[in-house]
């Protein structure tokens, strides 16, 4: 992205706010003037009031000064105030966009993202894109008026010697550019070797029992203590550099600063100068260098800011692969049938992982995914909400092809219930009523009531008004499992698809959560995937998935009578 394209989105997202900035520079340039207007007082204050002893000049001088800091302070203000609020509204119209956008990703872009890198996308970055707009293009501002205004103070008090410092300004200059540059390399590095410290930091809490269980406490303590030690190296080299920097620039300055004393009060002593001349000079000598050190810290600012604005302008350019089309109709209320036809499918285009599967599973049946663990199971399941969309053949629903109606419409007729339960830290009200909460507080408990769980709910003291911790780690797998039942429950879709929603359970609570699951099937479509015979032997149907292909299909007695496929997978998995 050229940095021609990445200014005009930048602008793009300031336009909105133009006048706004436009008066925040305004109130910065009366800032910078007023700055020059300060050195200046300096003469009259020397010359009148201690030179001249002049009484009038003593009463008008202190009002003046009151007036310049007052006038000066409301226009830093003001400058200050408009610029933040601008830069805020950037951030917060920014974090939503980019929040939004990967929200409307497909499921394969969230599993080739790492997370901790969206996140960084949406705080970190967007943070310095932000200082690169507000600090930046209107600090610069200031600061380059800043030096002009004080340089024609500088030149109209005494332009010989304005000539000697202007020889000792850029001197002075030096160690920031040199330093400049290493300075930069650090901060990149300190950065890169924080977000490797807070990763170290992420994987070891959230791997906490794995850590536990295999006693690697002192080994992750190595690991991390290993980490920051290179951060504290990191730190210290920058230390190490800022040490001589810093004295460095007094030196030169100290030395500018003794020939312009040397020549200056020469003058001074000569008749050819006041003092108020000689000391406004130094005082504009001396409020000229703040901006100009600002100047070369801006530079950083606006490359970050830019890097940054890369990678989160990239980020939305990255086009959602699964969405509606334009004025795509709704699906009508699923009744007839759903229908894979020649269906193939793959995560990259390459290897295929579903080859030519043709199914048609008609309202109310119930039918059995079986098959050796890897052969597609999961994946064609997840093929009917179309979280993934097929590389050839059909997927149809009472004839419609699932990518000519609205995600909404499709999406609202399916529930699905996986191994893997996801719930939120919140209520158990509202992870039971997810989406929709204008639930009535009669059917969540009804819901949980079909899903076997109401009996713990009412055992806890807070009931539905439970929190139930990050991912609901204060219930136990069982419970977790009941929640998302009655979840997808009292979503009431047509078509469901169970995951293997039970083998992550011991017997006991596999035997709740089971019925819990019989209940949520009835006058359903349902897709089960099992490992347990008796949810099988249920089902209208049985299919056999080897390598991406359906081999065998029938009832239970049917198969197994057969002596195939489904013969070898039960005497291996549901024999017992
Ligand atoms: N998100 C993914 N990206 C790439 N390959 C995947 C992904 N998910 C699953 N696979 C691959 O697809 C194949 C089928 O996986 P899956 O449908 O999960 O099997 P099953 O549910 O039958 O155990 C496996 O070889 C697996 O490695
Ligand atoms: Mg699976």
């Amino acid at each position: 992205m050229s940095n021609k394209i990445v200014f005009s989105r930048l602008y793009a997202l300031i336009r909105p706010y133009k006048y706004q900035f436009m008066l925040s520079m305004f109130a910065a340039l009366v800032v910078a003037g007023l700055s020059g207007a300060q050195a200046y007082m300096v003469k009259p204050l020397l010359d009148k009031i201690f030179v001249e002893k002049s009484t009038y000049f003593l009463s008008i001088l202190p009002i003046a000064l009151i007036l310049l800091f007052a006038v000066k302070g409301f226009f830093y203000g003001l400058n200050f105030f408009l610029l933040e609020k601008i830069g805020q509204n950037v951030i917060r119209e920014m974090r939503t966009k980019v929040f939004d956008h990967i929200h409307a990703q497909s499921l394969s872009f969230f599993h080739r993202t790492p997370t901790g890198e969206l996140i960084s996308r949406v705080i970190s970055d967007i943070n310095f894109m932000q200082a690169a707009i507000s600090t930046a293009v209107v600090g610069l501002l200031r600061d380059f008026i800043q030096v002009i205004c004080l340089l024609i103070v500088i030149f109209s008090m005494n332009w010989q010697l304005a000539m000697i410092s202007l020889v000792f300004l850029p001197a002075a200059a030096i160690p920031i550019v040199k330093f400049g540059r290493a300075f930069r390399r650090i901060s990149t590095k300190m950065q890169e070797e924080t977000a490797v410290v807070s990763n170290i930091m992420h994987e070891s809490i959230t791997g906490a029992p794995v850590v536990k269980a295999f006693t690697m406490e002192e080994h992750e303590s190595k690991r991390f203590a290993a980490q920051v030690e290179k951060l504290f190296q990191t730190i210290m080299e920058d230390a190490r550099y800022r040490r001589i920097q810093h004295p460095l620039m007094e030196v030169i300055g100290g030395f500018g600063m003794a020939l312009i004393i040397w020549f200056g009060g020469k003058e001074v002593i000569a008749g050819n100068s006041t003092p108020g001349t000689f000391f406004a000079f130094l005082t504009a000598l001396v409020m000229i260098y703040q901006p100009i050190k600002a100047v070369s810290k801006i530079n950083s600012t606006v490359q970050r800011g830019l890097a940054a604005a890369v990678r989160v302008f990239s980020l939305l350019d990255q086009p959602a692969d699964i969405t509606s089309k334009p004025n795509a109709p709704e699906l009508p209320p699923f009744h007839n049938s759903i229908s894979l036809q020649n269906l193939q499918f793959s995560y990259d285009k390459q290897t295929k992982v579903l080859k030519d599967i043709n199914l048609e599973v008609p309202a109310g049946e119930i039918l059995a995914i079986v098959g050796p663990s890897g052969s597609g199971k999961s994946t064609l399941a997840n093929l009917i909400p179309r979280f993934f969309d097929i590389d050839a053949g059909n997927l149809l629903i009472d004839g419609h092809d699932i990518r000519d109606v609205t995600l909404r419409s499709l999406r609202k007729q399916i529930a699905i219930v996986t191994q893997q339960t996801i719930l939120f830290n919140d209520s158990i009200r509202n992870n039971i009523a997810y989406g929709d909460s204008e639930r009535a507080e009669e059917e969540i408990r009804a819901a949980a009531k079909a899903a076997h769980a109401l009996g713990f709910i009412e055992k806890l003291p807070e009931g539905f008004d439970t929190v139930i911790g990050e991912s609901g780690n204060k219930l136990s797998g069982g419970e977790r499992q009941r929640i998302s039942i009655a979840r997808a429950l009292l979503k009431n879709a047509p078509i469901l698809v169970l995951d293997e929603a039970t083998s992550a359970l011991d017997t006991e609570s596999e035997r709740e959560v089971q019925i819990a699951l019989e209940n949520l099937m009835k006058n359903r479509t349902t897709f089960v995937i099992a490992h347990r015979l008796s949810t099988i032997k249920n089902a209208d149907r049985i299919i056999v998935i080897k390598d991406g292909r359906i081999v065998e299909e029938g009832t239970h007695d049917m198969l197994l009578a057969a002596g195939l496929e489904y013969e070898k997978l039960y005497n291996m998995q549901y024999q017992n």
